[in-house]
């Protein structure tokens, strides 16, 4: 059987990232270039400085990840990109890009959902199986997305304000901590102790949604409080609340649904997949809750943005024939 290689492309947010993918499961390679610190002195991304980073980057991840992948454009057979969701404008670079390579080495073009992409991040670990229960928890994004065969997606609870990685850099920002601030708040929880017992948004309610902003509030109200008494708080316990009660409602409601929708495996994913606390807690109680479900979470270099997760995703769709042509535009609100 003939290999298939796909060159993929994701620039949706603030990584523009390359890589060069066999049969959907195996990285030749994968660039991933960070605008982190561009955007750390605004407390977030600007867009505007996003797009231009990417203008500046693609061209070179591009080169890079051919040649580390040791393949040349004819040794590929499609170029899998991002269309959304994501910011416009940083979406538009890695889509011109795909398009001008695809149409300089006569390729097909392949649209890839960033957050399918997530999810397809876990066939590096392991085949997806159907049906499926993903958890999806981004900077951008916290869902429950029921998977009931490849390519159909169907999502059952999603976040009614906040997401679980946005609540992470805003408390981050209370704090005094450098955005983004999820990895090091992930790092103090574990040196401190839940003495604040914050809410837990949602976590009676029959549903499958979630809430964070209450959460947040909360978060600040008790350390603006103490400010005006002069009072000391402990930033690792401070730290170690949040994330308790952050863990509590993600764990509690994935192993819900994951109880009411027969499933094989549960997949986590996103940038928040890579906290410590929250793949701990959630590997425990899927052993002790569902000893007959897989629970695959990608190695934390996959769970953030990156692109090999576009060209494992890129590659199914291929399979079904799904192709774009050269009016593919960015679609920033792109859902499943
Ligand atoms: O998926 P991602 O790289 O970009 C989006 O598509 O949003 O996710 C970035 C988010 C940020 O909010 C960041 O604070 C959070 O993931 N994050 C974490 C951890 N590492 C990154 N949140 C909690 N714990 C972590 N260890
Ligand atoms: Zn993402």
């Amino acid at each position: 059987k003939e290999r298939k290689i796909l060159l993929a492309i994701e620039s949706s947010c603030d990584e523009t990232s390359v890589a060069v993918i066999e049969d959907g499961r195996k990285i030749l390679s994968n660039i991933v270039a960070s605008q982190v610190k561009s955007h750390q002195r605004f407390g977030g991304v600007v867009p505007e400085v996003a797009s231009r980073h990417h203008v500046e980057e693609i061209t070179m991840c591009i080169e890079d990840a051919l040649v580390e992948a040791g393949i040349e454009p004819n040794g590929l057979s499609g170029v899998g990109v991002t269309y959304g969701p994501g910011l416009v404008g940083a979406l538009l670079i890695g889509i011109s890009a795909a398009k001008a390579f695809a149409w300089s080495h006569d390729l097909p073009l392949i649209p890839v959902n960033h957050m399918a992409g997530h999810i397809y991040a876990a066939n590096f670990v392991e085949p997806l199986q159907f049906p499926l229960m993903a958890l999806l928890v981004s900077g951008g994004h916290t869902e429950l997305v029921y998977m009931k065969e490849t390519g159909s997606f169907e999502i059952i609870g999603e976040t009614r304000d906040d997401a679980a990685g946005e609540a992470y850099d805003k408390v981050g920002r209370v704090l005094g901590l450098s955005y983004p601030s999820g990895k090091e708040i992930d790092e103090l929880a574990h040196l401190g102790q839940d003495t604040y017992h914050f809410p837990r948004a949602m976590l009676k309610e029959d549903n499958y949604d979630f809430s964070f902003s209450g959460l947040k509030s909360s978060f600040i109200n008790t350390v603006h409080n103490a400010e005006q008494r002069d009072e000391q708080l402990s930033t690792k316990d401070l730290a170690a609340s949040f994330q308790a009660s952050v863990i509590d409602v993600l764990v509690d409601k994935t192993i819900r649904a994951c109880q009411e929708y027969p499933i094989k495996q549960l997949v986590m994913a996103g940038g928040v997949a890579a906290n410590r606390g929250l793949r701990d807690r959630l590997t425990e109680a899927v052993k002790k809750e569902l000893p007959e479900v897989t629970f695959i979470v990608p190695p934390l270099r996959l769970c953030g943005d990156n692109a090999a997760m576009i060209g494992a995703a890129a590659f199914v769709e291929a399979e079904k024939g799904h192709f774009a042509d050269y009016h593919l535009n960015a679609d920033p609100s792109l859902s499943f």
